[in-house]
């Protein structure tokens, strides 16, 4: 595919370079592709990079002289620099691939963590976090032992900031909390969190999971310590994420994993750690995938970011507007302004399994269950809801045939 460099975003241009979506889900009916906040689809130009480097380059990287494995590296390598520049790093050494958002939260926590909380500090996060930056945190607490604090989540899907003030106030270490909450699709103030956390000293993460795919994120403007993301949620492919970590941090910072790549020297009785960013990679790491990851920045930049916010955000009010004139469904979170490409809703008494089994024969695909975000749901007495999220492939016509699918389950449970 070439990119298709547009301003506006034109979806039905954007869905030409997505293979999977010519596909049909049943005889006769296609695709309508409604779950991109779990993993979105593919463009051609991924997957063409990917099959590149197995048919062409096909070698480990830093290891060895030969020119396939120098290729190899040096497409590694570049893909690191396009990460880099996707989110205004100062340089790529301060990005480390990781298997996905999950993995880059345990790095902080078993790394950063275990050097610098101990017990009776204080670790802030919010009610609305994903499971990923939840356990690990509760994991090293327990551990040793400091405090975990919750930013409450109110009744019209916002992050309470009167009692984050006051949770500043005690002195935390570390704020973590998701940039683009995956349910309630909440965009939460980051660049105001993060400074007001720096102001009491603390470190910040932020889970870039939901907002690095969907509008610009720069962490340099926000300030962000720490950013973790995955690769397979911003057209590119599972098995690799990365983790921003600010340079002055990270050097300090002992490895994470050990073996191979990581190290300068070994002997029997002990190692010298590699420099940044290989210090973090043990191993032989997702090659193919970083290199997938970097077509997966070549595409969305030639897109343009702000093109994707805008189309998405236009897209969002659309659904919400449709979803909200049927009766009895009721959408998680607050009004459109506020959130990003996501609706996740109940309808009437129905479970939402039997929802997504339904549309499914409709041949639209959302998510149904706690989208890895169980106390979330815990706190709204939901026991799950349905998810649709929308990407830069979605279109109108695919909201109204969601909406038509949900008639038909109201139909289905009389
Ligand atoms: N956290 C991902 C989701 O929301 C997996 O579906």
């Amino acid at each position: 595919m070439s990119a298709n460099v547009q301003n506006p975003l034109d979806p039905f241009r954007v869905r030409e370079d997505f293979p999977i979506l010519a596909r049909e889900v049943h005889p006769g009916v296609p695709l309508v592709y409604l779950d991109s906040a779990a993993t979105s689809q593919k463009p051609a130009r991924v997957l063409d990079a990917m099959n590149a480097y197995y048919t062409l380059q096909n070698a480990n990287i830093h290891r060895g002289v030969h020119t396939l494995a120098e290729e190899a590296t040096a497409s590694y390598e570049s893909a690191r620099e396009r990460v880099a520049h996707f989110i205004g790093a100062a340089s790529a050494k301060e990005i480390i691939y990781t298997r996905n958002t999950t993995e880059s939260i345990n790095l902080v926590a078993q790394s950063w963590g275990r050097a610098n909380l101990k017990a009776g500090d204080l670790v802030i996060l919010t009610e609305m976090e994903h499971h990923s930056n939840l356990v690990p945190w509760q994991m090293l607490a327990a551990q040793l032992n400091f405090r975990l604090a919750f930013i409450p989540v109110t009744s019209d899907g916002l992050l309470d900031l009167t009692v984050y003030q006051d949770l500043l106030a005690q002195g935390p270490k570390l704020v973590s909390f998701m940039h683009m909450s995956n349910v309630l699709g909440t965009i939460n103030p980051a660049r105001e969190m993060i400074a007001a956390a720096h102001a009491v000293g603390a470190v910040t993460l932020l889970d870039g999971a939901q907002s690095v795919p969907h509008f610009p994120v720069n962490v340099q403007d926000l300030d962000a310590d720490f950013l973790a993301f995955s690769s397979h949620k911003m057209c590119g492919p599972t098995g690799i994420g990365i983790l921003y970590g600010k340079e002055k941090l990270l050097e300090a910072m002992p490895p994470f994993l050990g073996g191979g790549d990581m190290i300068k020297r070994v002997r029997l009785t002990g190692f010298t750690a590699n420099d940044l960013p290989h210090k973090f990679e043990a191993g032989t790491p997702a090659i193919a995938e970083a290199i997938g990851l970097g077509a997966a920045v070549d595409y969305l930049q030639a897109v343009g970011m702000d093109a994707v916010a805008a189309y998405e955000h236009a897209l969002t009010e659309y659904a919400l507007e449709r979803l909200e004139e049927i009766p009895g469904v009721w959408v998680f979170g607050p009004s459109a302004e506020k959130k990003g490409g996501v609706a996740a809703f109940m309808l009437d008494d129905i479970h939402p399994h039997d929802i997504a089994a339904i549309l499914d024969k409709h041949g639209v695909a959302v998510r149904a269950g706690h989208h890895c975000a169980m106390p979330l749901h815990e706190k709204f007495d939901l026991p799950a809801t349905a998810r649709a999220s929308f990407y830069i492939y979605n279109t109108r016509d695919e909201v109204d045939k969601l909406v038509h699918a949900i008639y038909d389950v109201k139909k289905v449970f009389g």
